[in-house]
């Protein structure tokens, strides 16, 4: 796996050897100041805005998927070819003991701390034939009994498996949604309301809008559906340049979808925020874009509550953008503006974050996915760093922090909930870190590990290591306090938490 790392220098040499303009000059930039740095960006302003640096993100990923896909058994294949992409359902409580939840099967005893596993659900019985994994969200329904009824929403390379997360933790799988052209590593999957949004990286893929209450047939318990992608979908929104996004983001309260990362860069919204009005899911209309800080990799946008006076009210939208922090006034879609566009210590690959009180926003935590994989700044040793922002400003957000993980891995989605944030560090899986008392110590220095279930085994020996695979992202929210992890190479995790 190491050879990944050299292939992602080689790219990045590459980047840094040809020098183009960049399309979007975008906002004047502030420095994240509260820690005395210098601004030494792993590659050059316009490799960034090139799209150089993504590109060598993204090849380095593909490369760890083709050598997942090199193992995958045949789906007909008969008997076990790879312990590890062949690891059967897993449908027995599986607690933490000593440090250990011991699955029973080869190269399947997962480290953890405070995680029971309460099932597991590889990919191919999640009737997936790409077999290789990346986001999840999660749907729950009540009733007019008041009975509830959860969902886990599976991103893969070939589209997006639905699966019902029954009482004990097991999953029974109820179908799937393919993808809306070919294949590719990116998906991403939003909700608001009872509707799904679902967009890829593939090449004319669009946003596809699924309506949720179909999940509610309770013949899909015996008979899975393959559900069509002509006739299934309650609307397909064509409006991004060339079909892709790299992530979509849900703005619930205004029942806004905003696409980031829809290619190319040189498109008038530059890759950056496209604001699709989905108050008729039938008829998703575009109304807006905010490309003035060029590419958003992802984003958090909600309304705004918070000290910030000036502010309160409006609608935000907190972004990772590849070179900086950039927070977004999107109060009115069709004109966004960029607020404060902040370069911080190490910066790398700002790549995603989440405030830490939606109804207070004071705090935020981000993840950087490039400064662990290239040892830069305080992430010098490998070790999954977090960072802790003080947006009480948000004209000057301030870098007042870090936490750092005990081990090494990369680290992707982050969410956070009830003051804890659930980290999915690939290859160290899911990380789960008190932030309670963020307010009192915005230095994350007395922030500490609460949980931690570790999905990725093979590296363990050598306490954990920078490259791709283990877990893309986790679903935290549902009230029976399920925890959805779904991962690269093995499946579906159903985790709950002694916290
Ligand atoms: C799987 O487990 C066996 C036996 O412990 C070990 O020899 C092998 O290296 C493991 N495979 C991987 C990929 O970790
Ligand atoms: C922001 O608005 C909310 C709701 O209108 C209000 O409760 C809160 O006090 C306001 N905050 C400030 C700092 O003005």
């Amino acid at each position: 796996m190491a050879k990944l790392t050299v292939a992602g220098i080689v790219f990045l040499c590459l980047a840094l050897a040809s020098a183009t303009p960049n399309p979007n000059p975008g906002p004047a930039f502030r420095r994240g100041d509260e820690f005395p740095f210098i601004h030494v960006p792993l590659a050059h302003a316009s490799d960034y805005a090139s799209g150089k640096v993504h590109k060598s993100l993204m090849d380095a990923m593909t490369s760890a998927v083709d050598d997942i896909q090199k193992h995958l058994p045949s789906l007909h294949a008969t008997g076990i070819e790879d312990p590890i992409l062949d690891l059967p359902a897993i449908t027995t409580l599986t607690r933490c003991e000593d440090g250990y939840a011991a699955s029973g099967f080869a190269n399947s005893t997962f480290m953890c701390n405070n995680a029971d596993l309460h099932s597991f659900t590889p990919h191919r019985e999640l009737g997936s034939e790409a077999q290789v994994g990346n986001d999840i969200w999660g749907w729950a329904h009540t009733d007019a009994e008041g009975v509830t009824r959860e969902f886990a929403l599976v991103g893969q390379m070939d589209g997006t498996a639905f699966a019902e997360v029954l009482a004990d933790g097991t999953i029974a799988y109820l179908g799937r949604l393919p993808t809306q052209s070919v294949n590719s590593i990116w998906r991403d999957i939003k909700t608001i309301g009872h509707y799904a949004y679902i967009g890829s990286e593939a090449p004319g893929h669009g946003i596809q809008v699924f309506d949720l209450e179909k999940l509610l047939d309770p013949s899909l318990l015996d008979e899975p559906k393959e559900f069509s992608i002509e006739t299934d979908l309650t609307g397909l929104y064509e409006g991004l340049p060339a079909g892709t996004s790299h992530n979509v983001v849900a703005h619930e309260d205004k029942n806004l979808i905003v696409a980031v990362g829809a290619m190319p860069r040189l498109d008038r919204c530059g890759a950056g925020l496209i604001f699709v009005d989905v108050s008729d899911p039938a008829n998703p209309t575009t109304v807006g874009c905010a490309g003035e800080d060029g590419y958003v990799h992802d984003a958090q946008c909600l309304t705004y509550y918070g000290p910030d006076v000036a502010y309160n009210g409006s609608d935000v939208c907190y972004s990772f953008d590849e070179d900086t922090f950039t927070i977004f006034d999107i109060t009115d879609p069709a004109n966004p503006e960029v607020i404060s566009a902040t370069f911080y210590h190490g910066v790398a690959y700002a790549h995603q974050g989440w405030v830490f009180d939606n109804s207070n926003q004071e705090y935020l935590f981000h993840n950087d996915e490039m400064d662990e994989m290239f040892s830069r700044g305080w992430a010098v040793d490998q070790k999954t760093t977090t960072f802790i922002w003080d947006i009480r400003s948000l004209k000057e957000p301030k870098l007042t922090g870090h936490y750092k993980s005990p081990v090494k891995a990369i680290d992707h989605n982050l969410y956070v909930h009830n003051g804890f944030i659930y980290e999915s560090n690939y290859n160290s899986g899911l990380r789960v870190v008190d932030a309670r008392m963020v307010a009192e110590d915005p230095t994350g220095e007395s922030f500490t590990e609460a949980a931690f279930f570790d999905v990725h085994p093979e590296d363990d020996e050598i306490g954990g290591s920078a490259v791709f695979g283990g877990t893309w992202s986790v679903y935290p929210y549902f009230e029976s306090g399920y925890v959805l992890v779904n991962t690269l190479e093995r499946g579906l995790f159903v985790l709950k938490l002694n916290l």
